[in-house]
């Protein structure tokens, strides 16, 4: 039992895998902090959860709720969860624009020293954090308060912290819980003072015009963060797996190939792995009985593998069809599906299309990405080792 936690901490994909061979693709387990986890990547099961009036999304992120706070959308359940997914969702229209887009990424990767080593995801996650602070304020940020983003970050970097609760003791601000408490207000009023000089239709003005004052800081926040650093992921990903015909493709400005390829990526390697639904009263999904309280997981790897020859990487699948979501939900599905979908796509077009067409960028011969866990993400070992050429 702790061992096959201790392993879907670890390395979730080839966990999934692992207990889909041994046990069909639907199977019972145990996962600290969450209990007995009923976990699934068995499209008819996932089209029940999808649909289901018993199961909610938000109450599981017991990690997030304890870094990020309590007052915002990805941890909201019950009445309180539709208004605020609606102003999120209608502020969430106004993001940067690819000009804006291209132009950080470029600041970033024109700082790469040629011929030097590099991680992809670090570099990604650099220049998504400052788009993401574009769009949410409206204007280039000071370093000042990318400073005090990555300062809040790096305060939990070590997992014990976010997933054992008796660690999440402030005992002053240099006791690790004190510090991230402490980092997080700095964060948040460093975001609610830009605010007060941003244009109206930036993402913060619009929000604040549609959340009420106490919850805006929270949810400027976690807007920030889990934004950039899912996007970044994504990013670090897509270039693992980029072959010749691709990079050809997207260098030619092939917009639509890019978004199919993008996706495809997201098929195979989701920076997502599962997503989590609680019962709120005593159910059964086909077979399996699930009692009140306890956990549904979608596990979206598996589930993304039900498509003709799955291992292949084929973006032209996408150019052909688009999946059914209990087949393919690497932004998750139902009410709760993803608030920045769109901003998340066409930032990653714009990234991996300026990347392409103007640096020469080389992965080590005969690199094969591995996934590895990253807090709550799963991103390729060593965040993609690259080398700029030119
Ligand atoms: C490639 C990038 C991204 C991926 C893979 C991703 C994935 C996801 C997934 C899987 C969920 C859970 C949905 C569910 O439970 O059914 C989610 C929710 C959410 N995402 Fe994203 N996301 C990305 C980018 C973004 C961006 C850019 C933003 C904000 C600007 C964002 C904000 C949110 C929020 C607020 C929620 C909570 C929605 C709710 O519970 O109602 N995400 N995302």
């Amino acid at each position: 039992m702790i061992w096959d936690a201790v392993s879907w901490l670890l390395h979730p994909y080839a966990y999934f895998q692992r207990q889909a061979r041994r046990r069909g693709l639907t199977w019972r387990a145990w996962l600290p902090g969450l209990g007995r986890v009923l976990m699934s990547g068995d499209p008819h099961i996932l089209e029940q959860v999808i649909h289901h009036p018993h199961l909610a999304g938000g109450i599981a992120h017991r990690a997030l709720r304890a870094t990020l706070g309590e007052d915002h959308l990805i941890v909201m359940s019950g009445p309180a969860h539709r208004p605020r997914s609606l102003a999120v969702r209608q502020s969430l229209t106004a993001f940067s624009s690819d000009q804006e887009m291209a132009r950080l990424t470029r600041q970033e990767f024109d700082q790469l020293p040629l011929g030097q080593p590099f991680s992809l995801h670090k570099v990604a996650h650099q220049a998504s954090l400052r788009i993401m602070l574009n769009g949410l304020l409206g204007a280039d940020q000071e370093s000042a308060i990318v400073k005090l983003a990555q300062q809040f970050q790096a305060s939990f970097s070590n997992p014990l912290l976010l997933f054992l609760p008796a660690l999440q003791q402030d005992w002053g601000p240099y006791s690790p819980w004190g510090r991230l408490l402490r980092r997080r207000r700095r964060l948040q009023e460093a975001l609610l003072q830009q605010l007060q000089h941003a244009p109206q239709d930036c993402i913060g003005a619009r929000l604040a015009q549609r959340v009420a004052a106490p919850s805006l800081p929270v949810e400027l926040m976690a807007l920030l963060m889990f934004g950039h650093e899912t996007t970044a992921a994504t990013f670090a990903w897509c270039f693992a797996l980029l072959q010749p015909e691709a990079v050809r493709r997207i260098r030619d400005g092939d917009t639509r190939y890019t978004l199919a390829f993008i996706e495809e990526s997201l098929r195979l390697c989701p920076a997502v792995g599962q997503l989590t639904r609680v019962a709120q009263q005593d159910l059964s999904l086909g077979p399996w009985q699930v009692p009140r309280g306890s956990v549904v997981m979608p596990a979206i790897p598996l589930a993304q593998q039900n498509f003709p020859d799955p291992q292949r990487f084929d973006p032209e699948r996408f150019l052909r069809t688009a999946p059914p979501a209990n087949h393919y939900c690497p932004f998750g599905f139902g009410e709760r599906i993803c608030p920045g979908k769109a901003m998340a796509l066409r930032q990653l077009v714009v990234m991996l299309e300026t990347v392409l067409q103007n640096y020469e960028i080389r992965l080590p011969l005969g690199y094969q990405p591995r996934p590895q866990r990253k807090l709550f993400l799963v991103v390729p070992q060593a965040g993609t080792p690259a080398l700029r050429l030119a």
